[in-house]
């Protein structure tokens, strides 16, 4: 049988496959479908300190073999958050990572201090990568200087493992997953949305308020699976890789690239019981493949 755990250097997982931030709700929604105790971690939708109501509709529209969203981080606040976190680590021993957001470097650290502060809470996921929140998809990871400042600021306040959450949307995101990494970022996660734009023909206008939005989905992983490769060859620090992740060889072809865990996302709002079928599919592919374990062929691609 296939040994499909993961070391992250500060913690041990009993698969890669991490539920993304943002498809997968706060966990709860997810209940009625499988036993989350199967899943390597769950990360939480994106929390602000306050609630927040998010971008006007429309907010998904589906485009081929993808999606475009534009949520706004929606989010009930974080003290609401932190009811929920309680609630849900009743139900499920698998780590629960908290993605942090802020308007602000200032509110960045708040959130992230007081969900470090929670027993309930493995590690903290720092989302400076949505395209949604500001008019043109303007976000900290566009910038290595910004990235840097932000992540030393954080992980003064912090005693859990702190992920960063790169976006594609950037000249060069090796610079800013190097300015992450060398600020104190524990793990490097990748990639947030592509920005994208749809537009309404008759009305001649855009279709969504704030102009452009996110694209994920089955289109987008050749162009997350070689931004993931390019980072991980220089990274000194595990590399979480994501986009257009559907089924256990498209979680292999990450890990060939030099990613140590993955996360799955849209293929959650198609399939809520993808985890599932996906973890089963990584054994099934490793045993065909005779790879006894994922650190055999974890950044093995021969070029
Ligand atoms: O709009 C959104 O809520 C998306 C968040 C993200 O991409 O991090």
């Amino acid at each position: 049988m296939a040994d499909l755990t993961v070391d992250l250097g500060f913690r041990t997982l009993k698969n890669p496959v991490i539920t993304a931030s943002g498809t997968f709700g706060y966990g709860e929604e997810f209940l009625p479908f499988f036993d989350l105790d199967i899943l390597g971690a769950i990360i939480m939708k994106g929390i602000f300190r306050e609630p927040r109501p998010g971008n006007p509709p429309p907010r998904l529209v589906e485009t081929p073999a993808g999606v475009l969203n534009s949520i706004g981080l929606a989010g009930p606040g974080s003290e609401k958050l932190q009811e929920i976190i309680r609630r849900l680590h009743t139900r499920t021993n698998t780590p629960i990572i908290v993605n942090v957001c802020g308007e602000d470097d200032r509110e960045f650290a708040e959130v992230a201090a007081v969900f470090s502060a929670m027993d309930e809470v493995a590690m903290l996921e720092l989302n400076i990568s949505c395209p949604n929140i500001k008019k043109g998809g303007a976000c900290p990871a566009q910038d290595a200087d910004h990235t840097a400042r932000l992540v030393r600021q954080v992980k003064k306040v912090v005693g859990k493992p702190l992920i960063v959450k790169l976006s594609p949307n950037t000249a060069d995101i090796v610079e800013v997953a190097q300015a992450a990494q060398d600020a104190g970022a524990d793990a490097l996660s990748l990639v947030n949305t592509f920005l994208g734009l749809a537009v309404d023909l008759e009305k001649r206008k855009p279709v969504f308020a704030n102009v452009y939005a996110g694209l994920s989905g089955p289109a987008v992983k050749p162009l997350a699976l070689r931004l993931v490769r390019e980072v991980c060859r220089r990274s000194y620090v595990p590399v979480i890789g994501m986009g257009g992740i559907s089924s256990g060889r498209d979680v292999l072809d990450y890990i060939l690239v030099g990613a140590a865990a993955v996360q799955i996302g849209t293929v959650n709002f198609y399939e809520p019981g993808a985890a599932v079928r996906i973890i089963g599919e990584i054994e099934t592919e490793m045993d065909k493949l005779q790879i006894k374990n994922l650190s055999e062929i974890r950044g093995k691609l021969q070029t």
